[in-house]
């Protein structure tokens, strides 16, 4: 057996040798494979492995799904049901692919927040940097276009108040609207847009931007925590190697965090809700977790200011290579970036909290207080009803995706 999978693999080499540079390939795989990472690379470094991990379960089970899903308004949510409930593991799919998008955004910001502490964005890595924040973007617009696809309750009030949103631009902001929704409201045009954008012109501009990504990545290797200019060649006693240390550590890691999703899938599976209703809006609908911040942020500003001002922190993302330009890399002697990196966490953390509480009513130590739109809190005369207390009443009528 052994000596019939040798031959068959020499003839293989052999065909394509005669055609193909073949052997510079071989180098090129083994001169990889062998790239000596810096000493301090540790399981920090594998958020960016892991977010990879993610993006493949993503493409798989989005297309297992796209082979049921019907992009219609009368048909979406009727499908995302019989996949939930008739098809066999369609549940396990639908999991996989709604706690994967929530778990891949996270993971995007642990890798992010790895990448600010250790001063990987500095020169001669800021274009890597850059396309990483574009994958963030494009990322979260994933998510914004998916979350319409169920035609739920809450996904059609959620992007009725999201693509609304738009319209506060300046001169063009009805045009911009009318472009997303494909109408003046949310519609059956509005899903086949984003449907379109979900599974076609998305994933290229994902798959273009990751390649570019981990192409600078490998290009220059991971930074060291030395400064900017003085780098050392690695000595290769300190050095790790790629393969097979590092490889098998982000092994060990994707086996770990898929055992962590499969439980999530099966103890908290996604909900469906009820079907969308465009003439009976919810009390109190919110945008997925990751806009609660900006949602939040929105309502303290009239609507034009508050757009612009939304506009600021992805643009400082951007362009924070070229904004930092001090020449530390190592955390402790960086406690400028380090506060204020930490202070625009806990503030973007705070206003998600008080975005997610407005509008709903709490018990705080055994206390019913109403929360109000900016999230003022006002104790309430006798008790809450008790569906009220966590989270938004609109949430507990239609169910929520993670
Ligand atoms: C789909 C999205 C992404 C994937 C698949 C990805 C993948 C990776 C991988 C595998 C690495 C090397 C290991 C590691 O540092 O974890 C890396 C490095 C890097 N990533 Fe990402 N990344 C993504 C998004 C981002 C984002 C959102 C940012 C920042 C805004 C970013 C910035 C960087 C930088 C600057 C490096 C080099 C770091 C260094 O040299 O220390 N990436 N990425």
């Amino acid at each position: 057996m052994n000596e019939k999978l040798t031959s068959m693999r020499n003839s293989i080499e052999k065909f394509l040798r005669a055609r193909y540079p073949w052997d510079s390939f071989k180098d090129f795989a083994a001169h990889q494979a062998q790239k000596p990472l810096p000493p301090h690379v540790s399981w920090w470094h594998t958020f960016g492995s892991l977010a990879l991990f993610l993006l493949a379960n993503q493409i798989v089970t989005g297309l297992l799904l796209m082979a049921y899903y019907r992009p219609t308004s009368d048909h979406a949510f009727e499908s995302i049901r019989f996949i939930q409930t008739e098809v066999p593991a369609g549940w396990l799919i639908r999991g996989l692919h709604a706690w994967g998008a929530a778990l891949m955004i996270c993971m995007l910001i642990l890798h992010m927040i790895r990448v600010f502490v250790m001063g990987g964005y500095k020169k001669p890595r800021e274009l890597t940097w850059v396309t990483g924040v574009l994958l963030l973007g494009v990322t979260v617009t994933f998510g914004f276009t998916g979350y319409l696809l169920p035609w739920n309750q809450l996904s059609y009030w959620a992007t009725t108040v999201g693509t609304e949103v738009a319209r506060a631009v300046p001169f063009v902001g009805n045009d911009i609207a009318l472009m997303l929704r494909g109408g003046e409201g949310v519609s059956g045009e509005t899903l086949g847009r984003f449907y379109v954008l979900h599974v076609a012109v998305l994933p290229w501009a994902i798959v273009g931007l990751v390649s570019i990504h981990l192409f600078l990545m490998r290009l220059q290797n991971l930074a060291t925590l030395e400064r900017v200019g003085e780098e050392q060649d690695i000595p290769p006693h300190h050095a790790v190697p790629f393969f097979p240390e590092h490889v098998l550590k982000e092994l060990s890691v994707f086996t770990v965090f898929l055992g962590f999703l499969l439980a999530l899938v099966i103890f908290s599976p996604p909900e469906l809700g009820e079907p969308a209703d465009p003439f009976n809006t919810p009390v109190g609908i919110k945008p997925e977790w990751y806009f609660l911040s900006t949602y939040q942020m929105l309502k303290y500003f009239p609507k034009t200011i508050g757009i612009f001002t939304s506009m600021i922190p992805p643009l400082i993302l951007v362009l924070l290579p070229f904004i930092d330009r001090s020449l530390e890399r190592h955390p402790k002697r960086r406690p400028l970036a380090m506060t204020l990196g930490a202070l625009a966490l806990v503030g973007a953390l705070a206003l998600g909290i008080v975005g997610k509480i407005s509008e709903t009513h709490i018990r705080f130590f055994g206390k019913p207080y109403e929360v109000d739109l900016y999230g003022r809190w006002t104790p309430e005369e006798g008790s809450a009803p008790a569906a009220d207390t966590t989270v938004s009443r609109a949430e507990n009528r239609t169910g929520s995706a993670p």
